[in-house]
């Protein structure tokens, strides 16, 4: 067996790649980056600059100056990793309901596609890393030894959200939380340059009905199995 070293987890919003990648990469002790934190970096910046989100030329460029460090330090406050975006941490800000609104749009966006696919293979091309996104197994990595692609139905990923904002002792209603899930699902199938498929050598995990821990004995499995 060979343990691969470059994953690549793609599927739908809040189907659990964050977590499972995170775990994933203490065990193995690889390096974890969520991609979707850098197109909400660039979207982040765009508003806190007073940009357009509609001048596709500005905010290209703004993408193309933007220096966006993703690190494992920072404060123990229950975050993942650091997201900094000029030397501005930001990790909490880019979770904000306006970038949360606009992000689509930017990751619409050509020339920001690029900008950051390329930024993501030279971070890639040390090895020993788990990449999360959308279009990593089709477009960033296509070369990734171990491709999974993870979807859940949208009632499920809308009963999951529904419970954990209650157990945090928030408000939340399961209707607007499973209209939300399924506009931002629209919107990835939709993107113009880079829609949501899974590659054809992907590895599709329905997680309907699964925990994370089986989820993860499912992947352990895979990567075991590894030529
Ligand atoms: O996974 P997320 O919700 O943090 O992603 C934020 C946005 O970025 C979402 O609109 C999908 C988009 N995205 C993308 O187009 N390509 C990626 N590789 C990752 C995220």
């Amino acid at each position: 067996m060979t343990q691969p070293t470059t994953i690549a987890i793609d599927g739908t919003a809040a189907a659990g790649k964050s977590t499972v990648a995170a775990q994933l990469s203490q065990t193995l002790g690889y390096l974890y980056l969520d991609t979707g934190v850098m197109y909400r970096a660039v979207t982040w910046a765009v508003l806190a600059r007073n940009i357009a989100v509609t001048n596709e030329e500005a905010v290209s460029e703004l993408a193309e100056t933007l220096s966006i460090e993703v690190t494992t330090t920072g404060p123990q406050d229950g975050r993942f990793y650091t997201v900094l975006v000029d030397g501005e941490d930001v990790t909490w800000a880019i979770r904000a309901k306006d970038v949360e609104a606009q992000v689509s749009r930017v990751s619409g966006y050509a020339r920001v596609r690029t900008t950051l696919t390329n930024q993501q293979r030279h971070l890639a091309a040390k090895g020993s890393i788990i990449m999360v996104g959308r279009d990593i197994g089709t477009v960033v990595l296509p070369q990734a030894e171990l491709k999974i692609f993870m979807e859940a139905s949208a009632e499920e990923r809308a009963r999951r959200r529904h419970k954990e904002l209650i157990e945090q002792g928030q408000a939340a209603n399961y209707e607007t939380i499973l209209a939300a899930i399924q506009g931002r699902d629209k919107q990835d199938r939709e993107n113009p340059v880079s829609p949501l498929i899974p590659a054809k050598d992907a590895i599709v995990i329905n997680t309907d009905g699964l925990s994370i821990t089986e989820v993860l004995t499912k992947i352990y499995e895979l990567i075991d199995t590894q030529p």
